[in-house]
């Protein structure tokens, strides 16, 4: 795209300025803003102030396996796990692409210190829980690490000083995700630097095809992998390739499995699995009527009772089948450094604009059938998301010493 083409297209759109002194910048900065606005997608920027689109169906509850179905038949599902992982048909995904914007680092979450008298980070905690299955099971799990653009080189630098946190190095493999604009609360681009329009991770939705992108298909076809676990980057008690949850999906015969756990109340702010439509849906807390939240079974348990955890299964050939599935893009109020209009870098203390992205809540709704796993919360959820409060640094270190982790 050359500079007519460009400022063509911006024009139609409504957003000529972010060519403002663009015959001052270096040719290197002209193609990269270039490159950019070709990459704009333009149907997404236009979504500032619709109306979210609904999926169609009825909301119906979905219930969950929970903790003593699953300890009853706790033996079967572990040994069918065990075998799976075993004949290499399981691979892992973490997501650490985010930004971490509520924790205000400067440095990739997973490097994130949650020791107290020594040196333990969130990607060291995350590497000894799936070192425990794999010690288990005598047989390491290919592990696929999604970064973006803004930490893809300090992450993997890290990884590297930290000797792979003791894991195989080839069986890691990182790959970045994709970004997209960012807009103000107007809809209009915004510029994080000269020549440099301001872009996010394009969220956590997007993990199979920027896997895809990256040719890592290859690389879980050539190891025989048959089923991915994708995992949040800040869950410090995940329990990741756990033998459990797989062999009680894969015994089930769905094509996927979502770790759930019991809501403290009615009105926690998590997802809760459910069915719309007759399919898997994550009903999100501001979804659901104060009549559908409280309501109960005959045993007075909530009906929408059980949360995700993003913690999933998925199966690769399902994957391949929806990877080129439109997925729902969600509009969300982001504190977004930029320029002014006189150049001088703004770092917002409040949301100023908008990102866009995709989630991993919208696969699961892509599939058949999910399998609703209940794990008990204090032994599996301790979410890092500010540094204080519910779900923060504080709480998930109680956690973490409660289940026996030395900080
Ligand atoms: P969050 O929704 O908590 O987002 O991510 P975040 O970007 O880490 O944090 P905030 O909202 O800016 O404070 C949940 C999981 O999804 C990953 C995160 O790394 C985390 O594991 N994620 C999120 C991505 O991999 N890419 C994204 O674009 C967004």
């Amino acid at each position: 795209m050359d500079k007519s083409e460009a400022l063509k297209v911006l024009r139609e759109h409504n957003q000529e300025h972010v060519m403002k002194g663009f015959d001052d910048l270096s040719s290197d900065l002209q193609a990269q803003l270039l490159r950019q606005i070709e990459e704009i997608d333009w149907e997404t920027i236009a979504l500032v102030g619709q109306d979210s689109e609904e999926s169609e169906g009825d909301i119906e509850p979905l219930g969950a396996v929970d903790v003593s179905q699953i300890e009853a038949r706790k033996e079967e599902f572990t040994k069918a796990g065990i075998d799976a992982i075993k004949e290499g048909k399981i691979g892992a995904v973490l997501l650490a692409g985010g930004m971490g914007t509520r924790l205000g680092l400067d440095k990739p979450k997973g490097e994130l210190n949650v020791g107290i008298n020594r040196d333990l980070c969130i990607f060291n905690c995350l590497i000894n829980n799936l070192l425990d299955v794999t010690n288990e099971a005598g047989a390491y799990v290919p592990l696929y690490v999604m970064t973006s653009e803004k930490n893809n080189d300090e992450t993997i630098r890290f990884f590297e000083e930290k000797n792979y946190f003791g894991y195989p190095k080839e069986y890691v493999k990182f790959f970045i995700q994709e970004m997209a604009a960012a807009v103000d609360f107007d809809g209009k681009l915004l510029l994080e630097g000269p020549g440099r329009l301001a872009t996010s991770p394009n969220g956590n939705g997007g993990w199979f095809t920027s896997l895809a992108k990256a040719g890592l298909l290859d690389d879980i076809k050539s190891r025989g992998v048959e089923w991915l676990n994708i995992f949040a980057v800040d869950n410090v008690l995940q329990r990741i390739a756990d033998p459990s949850f797989i062999g009680a999906t894969l015994l089930s015969g769905a094509d996927s499995g979502s770790k759930v756990v019991h809501k403290v109340d009615a009105y926690e702010k998590m997802g809760a699995l459910c069915k719309k439509g007759g399919k898997p849906y994550i009903v999100e807390y501001y979804e659901l009527s104060k009549e559908m939240a409280e309501a109960t079974d005959e045993s007075g348990d909530y009906l929408y009772a059980f949360g995700v955890i993003l913690n999933y299964i998925f199966k690769v050939s399902r994957l391949e089948e929806i990877m080129n599935n439109r997925m729902p893009v969600h509009v969300v109020e982001k504190k977004i450094p930029y320029i002014d209009d006189k150049g001088e870098l703004i770092k917002p203390s409040e949301p100023n604009g908008y990102k866009f992205e995709t989630l991993v809540v919208d696969m699961v709704a892509m599939m058949n059938d999910s399998v609703p796993y209940e794990v008990i919360r204090e032994k599996e959820f301790a979410p890092i998301k500010n540094l204080h409060g519910v779900d923060s640094l504080d709480s998930a270190r109680e956690l973490l010493k409660k289940n026996n982790v030395e900080l």
